[in-house]
């Protein structure tokens, strides 16, 4: 049967003290919806997200699933009953946008204790380090009684570490019935969601408790809590790098986003960070302090130090690009290279080509972007200014500090730069005139 998702993403995110909403700051590279997208992508057939008026924003990044809007911001099982017209026949599952970090392989638990069919209500719980401000779930004989919230909690509640990590399954029509019985008597004067627990023990229904290690549960609610996430996901993203046979030097220097790819025998040095959609082949080294979005790297390919590959780049197997050299949606053919301080932005270089130092693709006239198409074995000699659009036959040969405005046919030389002036002896001459102004100043 279908099972659904509703991810509540509703919340202002007031403690974040940002005009951006709360699930669609970043985790590794990914907004935290799309962190939690992906995991109920692989674990229900249906996914709905509630949001608030003028989050159209979050609706976008939820694209291709369903949203539906919370008008009033009345607690949490109001932002779900929103939902309720989308809760299909099947199973419900309620999740909360900030907890980001529950993987596939625990949502599809809490699916299987559900179909064990002894309880009618299956909630996620963790025991964080520090509960702090979680809601505490309070279990008598391993059977769940009541959430209670931190606002509401008693001091003797507080003490239980059995927190509530947000995710509750149930029957459809059952999750509907309790959430419409859900009142709003609490200290915050809000339709708690954790009162369903107490809905279905009302019915005398069982309800249970699937625990999942703290890093998956963790709530993000502030700056810090974010940047502790971050941490986390990125201690878990090193390790299964190293695991899948990349070398990482400095491991805790590197950032990887949630989507790279490391295949085996890449070699990583320190202060990397990748954004999103990297991938680097087999073989590949990057050195120390690159910075690489949007690219492939291709098989034994050398980048960096200091390179910087902007989306869009593709670099061939062997190619090099070195220090100071920056990429965007350029490609370097096999073998090619660009080694020094280089700018190729919308540009194409055929295999075995040469990028001397300095050059750089006038790709951009303030309105229009320009193509470089460079062919196979060219030269470009160093301090070249290519202005686009142009195209560099295979072969061909740029003399060092040319400005290029016309295209270079195949295996012609182009030289675009004044010619020199010598004039033998004059050296003396003009220290001696300058040393005359000093001593008149
Ligand atoms: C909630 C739980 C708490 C749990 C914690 C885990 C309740 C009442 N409390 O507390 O037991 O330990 O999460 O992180 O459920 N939202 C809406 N509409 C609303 C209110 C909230 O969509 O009217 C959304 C928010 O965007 C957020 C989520 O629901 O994504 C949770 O809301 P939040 O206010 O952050 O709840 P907590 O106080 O963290
Ligand atoms: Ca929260």
């Amino acid at each position: 049967m279908t099972a659904t998702a509703i991810i509540l993403a509703a919340g202002m995110g007031t403690r974040m003290k940002s005009a951006r909403p709360k699930v669609l700051h970043g985790i590794a590279g990914r907004p935290m919806l799309r962190h939690l997208i992906a995991a109920c992508e692989a674990a229900f057939e249906r996914i709905v997200v509630v949001t608030g008026p003028g989050m159209e924003a979050v609706a976008e990044a939820a694209r291709p699933h369903a949203c539906v809007v919370q008008q009033e911001r009345l607690g949490t099982a109001h932002a779900a009953l929103q939902a309720a017209d989308l809760f299909g026949t099947g199973d419900v599952a309620v999740l909360y946008g900030d907890n980001p970090l529950i993987g596939a392989a625990t949502l599809r638990r809490l699916r299987e204790r559900l179909a064990q069919g002894d309880a009618g209500l299956v909630l996620l719980a963790t025991r964080p380090d520090d509960p702090g401000r979680y809601g505490r779930v309070l279990a008598r004989d391993g059977d769940v009684e009541r959430i209670v919230e931190w606002a509401d909690a008693s001091a003797a509640e507080r003490t239980e570490t059995l927190c509530n990590a947000g995710v509750f399954v149930a029957a459809a029509g059952r999750m509907r019935a309790w959430l419409e019985a859900v009142r709003a008597d609490n200290a915050k004067r809000e339709y708690y969601l954790t009162d369903i627990v107490a809905g279905a023990r009302a019915e005398a229904v069982r309800v249970a408790a699937v625990e999942a290690p703290f890093a998956e549960c963790r709530g993000v609610n502030s700056r810090l809590e974010l940047a502790e996430a971050e941490a986390s996901v990125q201690r878990a993203l090193r390790l299964a790098a190293m695991e899948g046979g990349a070398s990482l030097i400095g491991p805790e220097t590197v950032f990887l986003a949630a989507d790279t790819v490391l295949e085996p025998d890449t070699v990583v040095g320190p202060y990397v960070v990748f954004g999103p959609g990297v991938t680097v082949r087999t073989g590949a080294v990057v050195r120390a302090h690159s910075h690489l979005e949007g690219c492939e790297v291709g098989a034994e390919a050398v980048v960096g130090p200091f390179a910087r590959l902007r989306p869009g780049t593709v670099l061939g197997k062997g190619a090099h690009v070195g220090n100071f050299v920056e990429l965007k949606a350029a490609s370097l053919g096999a073998g090619a290279k660009a080694n020094h301080l280089a700018y190729i932005g919308d540009a194409t270089v055929g295999a075995r080509s040469n990028i001397g130092a300095g050059t750089i693709t006038c790709n951009y006239d303030g309105v229009d972007k320009h193509r470089t198409t460079i062919g196979a074995d060219v030269f470009v000699g160093s301090d070249s200014v290519l202005v686009a659009p142009l195209a560099l036959g295979d072969g061909a040969f740029v003399a060092a500090g040319s400005t290029i405005t016309e295209d270079v046919p195949e295996r012609a030389m182009a030289l675009g730069r004044a010619r020199q002036v010598t004039k033998p002896g004059r050296a003396p001459d003009l220290r001696a005139r300058q040393a005359a102004k000093l001593k008149k100043d």
